[in-house]
């Protein structure tokens, strides 16, 4: 081809792609009000990507709580309406679907690519093994390998101060108990060699998890540098050798989760390395969000006196009652997992705070969505639809007053009972506070992580003294990139003290 002919292709491809840029899409009578930005095809992408609450929160303000938003050549309707989510929520996937986007995050995050995956029939196999009697089991071995990971080498335990960043000491403690007791130990009965070998073989793990966690938005948005690219390979390659099925094989105590879970991906035809990958998969899902909670429950507490004196008094009544002392307990009393209403609502506190997943459907037909108050918008096939709880109803003013403060006793009736009425517009919600999803987006493993959550918080609080290094610490900035992927992180840790009580 000529240079002419190539330099005219060239001008003409310009055009077409300027053209195909600016035919804005023209809202149409019954849609939601239409706010495309003013970068063609990019739209708000960039101010969505910088901090998503502070941009819907000024689309609320701007057009109330539908609209559609132009991101990055998508179409994205906002619902922001509690009230109506679960008219989202249960509706079949032949109009909204919920697979779509799991399997893209699924591919781009941890390269997995599973034959006739379905999440739905996934969700149902794996139900079971985390409830009931599995779920007893689950509670036992996470208590035990919380003492093996939190109380550390007997000998260097004894009452010793230790500083550390408290994110690190949640994330940390969390995951590595959570991985035990999920993926097994190294011997049973165990011994205090094999106790050792379980204390550096999980923090390895956690690790290099973390290095991973760390890189995660931006691996989603797809927004790495070429340096980040080559670390997220080599640190998902780890993963992928330290949680090979070869290698998992051989552990002790594997939980029927990780059993039943191992089935279906064989039952599946996921070959080998892809099993493997599907487990650093899981241990994300299951384990990403525990440390984060934890770490803005304790400080949260550490930062409120009545709060920590008030569960503190919850947890030493139970504890009134006669029995061992804390360090030499093999299991918490039923009623320090069942029986907290103070530590329940506390627990409810941080998480309305801190908890931002997105709840998103693929619009399969053009469809018409009801909402609660009457009020029917036409959603366009192809488009997306989100829906961000944390901003309502979890920071919504109308249903909170004082909505960015943390008040310990916001789900408690005065007579101490969990309080389960909230407002907004008049008529009492059924969805107000959603850390856990809810609908075809409920998390299976709820039960398992506030028993987890409430064991660890046991014995950071009554087996260790922990305090703040600085009492006037600053509760810390979000890491905004985090919105959209469950618990929000804090921009930097904080320090803190801690030695075991004798
Ligand atoms: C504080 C801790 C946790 C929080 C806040 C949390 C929250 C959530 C949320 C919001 C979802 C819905 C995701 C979606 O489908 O859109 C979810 C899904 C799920 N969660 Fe949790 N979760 C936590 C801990 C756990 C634990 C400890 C386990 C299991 C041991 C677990 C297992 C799962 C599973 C299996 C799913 C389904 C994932 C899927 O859709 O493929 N979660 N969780």
């Amino acid at each position: 081809m000529s240079g002419a002919a190539l330099l005219g292709l060239l001008a003409a491809l310009l055009l077409l792609l300027l053209l195909l840029l600016s035919r804005r899409r023209a809202r149409r009578p019954g849609e939601p009000p239409l706010d495309l930005g003013s970068i063609p095809w990019l739209g708000h992408a960039l101010e969505f990507g910088r901090d998503v609450a502070s941009f819907l929160t000024r689309m609320k303000d701007k057009h109330g709580d539908i609209f559609t938003v132009l991101l990055g050549g998508r179409y994205v309707t906002v619902l922001l309406d509690p009230h109506s989510y679960d008219k989202v929520m249960w509706e079949p996937r032949t109009r909204l679907d919920f697979h779509a986007y799991a399997v893209l995050l699924m591919e781009r995050i941890f390269s997995v690519q599973l034959p006739h995956y379905d999440p739905s029939n996934e969700k149902a196999k794996m139900k079971p093994t985390l409830e009931h009697s599995n779920l007893q089991a689950l509670t036992d071995a996470m208590y035990a390998n919380l003492h093996t990971v939190l109380r550390g080498d007997p000998a260097e335990a004894a009452g010793d101060w230790h500083e550390s960043g408290l994110f690190e000491f949640c994330y940390s403690g969390l995951l590595r108990a959570g991985y035990l007791t999920l993926f097994g130990v190294e011997a049973s009965p165990g011994t205090l060699e094999s106790q050792a070998q379980d204390r550096t073989h999980s923090a390895n793990i956690f690790h290099t998890f973390r290095q991973l966690d760390l890189l995660l938005p931006k691996l989603a948005r797809g927004s790495l540098s070429a340096g980040e690219k080559d670390q997220v390979r080599s640190v998902r390659g780890h993963l992928w050798k330290l949680l090979s099925p070869a290698r998992v094989a051989t552990r002790a105590l594997r939980s029927s989760w990780l059993e039943s879970y191992l089935l279906h991906l064989e039952e599946m035809g996921a070959s080998v390395e892809m099993q493997g990958r599907a487990l650093v998969l899981q241990l994300w899902a299951t384990q990403g969000n525990m440390g984060p909670a934890a770490f803005w429950l304790l400080l949260f507490l550490l930062k409120n006196p009545e709060a920590l004196a008030a569960v503190r008094r919850e947890l030493q009544c139970i504890l009134c009652q006669p029995g061992q002392p804390v360090s030499q307990m093999s299991a918490l009393p039923p009623k320090a997992l069942d029986s907290t209403p103070v530590l329940d609502s506390v627990l409810s506190e941080s998480l309305r705070l801190t908890a931002a997943p997105f709840i998103t459907r693929e619009v399969v037909v053009d469809m018409a969505l009801p909402l609660a108050d009457g009020r029917e918008f036409s959603l366009r096939r192809g488009d997306r639809l989100l829906l961000f709880p944390f901003l309502s109803p979890q920071r919504d003013p109308e249903i909170y007053t004082d909505p960015e403060a943390f008040k310990y006793n916001r789900f408690l009736n005065p007579e101490g009972t969990e309080k389960k009425d909230f407002y907004k517009g008049g008529k009492q919600l059924k969805n107000y506070n959603l850390p856990w999803g809810a609908g075809h987006n409920q998390c299976l493993g709820k039960n398992f992580a506030i028993y987890s959550l409430k064991q660890f918080v046991f014995l950071a609080l009554m087996h260790f003294d922990l305090k703040l290094v600085r009492a006037d610490e600053e509760i810390p900035e979000f890491d905004l990139s985090r919105y959209g992927f469950g618990l929000m992180q804090p921009k930097n840790d904080v320090l803190v003290r801690y030695r075991a009580q004798l």
